[in-house]
């Protein structure tokens, strides 16, 4: 049985819990262990959730990252930063006038930050909605205040996982990589291309983002005999750019 929550469009929210396969909730919790000890580390508080093209997963990942990190206790909020779609509100059933980060940003007042909070009981996770959808998301982000909302964020919760549009499609993801600590780049088997990848990975690096690695998101449910609609997400790897100095 799949616990997918069905939206208004033709996307669903796979949720790791109880009633996902046991798998996928555990592939999440290797994720989780892969970035606690970057934590460990250094700094490993902030981190975008990006990928190449629409529709890889990225809202998926970033959605159950944060419930899983909430899961072992830790404070979590997750940023719509997604400013086209707003599809963590649409996922998490937010309404859609529900005050967010760009109220939050127009208003230049970091005070009104709370009220644009929305607390998710079932998940212990908190989000922070993308709010009025702006005409000119990029410039929006690139604002000084956007660095204090993030620096607010940063001393209120242990993780700030923020869901962003594909990397190689608009320009917000690199624009937000200032206030991040490091980057998750997700993929998906016969969505993602070696050469989308790679372009990702130049956009990303041009602006001194701190690829923590890769997620392969999904692989064949067909194939895997599954009829529930889940394909696992793996971790399948974390690399530091900076020590392997990889161009892959
Ligand atoms: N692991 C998975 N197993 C099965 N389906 C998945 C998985 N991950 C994502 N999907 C499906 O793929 C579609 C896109 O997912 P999602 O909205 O998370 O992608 P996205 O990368 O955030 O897209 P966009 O770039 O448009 O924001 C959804 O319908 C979702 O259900
Ligand atoms: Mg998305």
């Amino acid at each position: 049985m799949s616990n997918a929550k069905k939206t208004s469009s033709h996307r669903k929210l796979f949720t790791v819990g109880p009633n996902a396969p046991f798998p996928f909730t555990e592939a999440y919790k290797s994720l989780r262990t892969n970035l606690e000890f970057l934590s460990a580390s250094g700094n490993c508080k902030t981190i975008l959730i990006t990928s190449s093209v629409p529709e890889e997963g990225k809202t998926n990942v970033a959605i159950n990252l944060a419930i899983t990190l909430a899961g072992s206790g830790k404070r979590v909020v997750l940023v719509d930063c997604d400013m086209r779609k707003s599809t963590v509100s649409r996922y998490m059933r937010i309404p859609r006038g529900h005050a967010g980060l760009t109220n939050v940003i127009t208003s230049r007042d970091v005070s009104t930050l709370s009220t644009a909070l929305v607390r998710i009981k079932e998940t212990g996770i908190t989000i922070l909605p993308v709010g009025t959808i702006p005409p000119n998301p990029a410039e929006l982000l690139a604002t000084p205040i956007t660095e204090k909302i993030f620096g607010a964020l940063q001393n209120a919760f242990d993780y700030v996982i923020v869901d962003t549009p594909p990397v190689s499609v608009v320009t917000d993801a690199a624009v937000l990589c200032r206030v991040a600590d490091g980057v998750l780049l997700v993929v998906r088997p016969g969505v993602t291309t070696i050469q989308g990848a790679q372009l990702s990975k130049k956009n990303l690096e041009a602006v001194n983002a701190h690829i923590l690695g890769v997620v392969m998101n999904g692989y064949n449910a067909k194939k895997s005999g599954r009829k529930d609609g889940y394909s696992y997400a793996y971790s399948y790897s974390y690399y530091d750019n900076k020590q392997q100095g990889s161009d892959e």
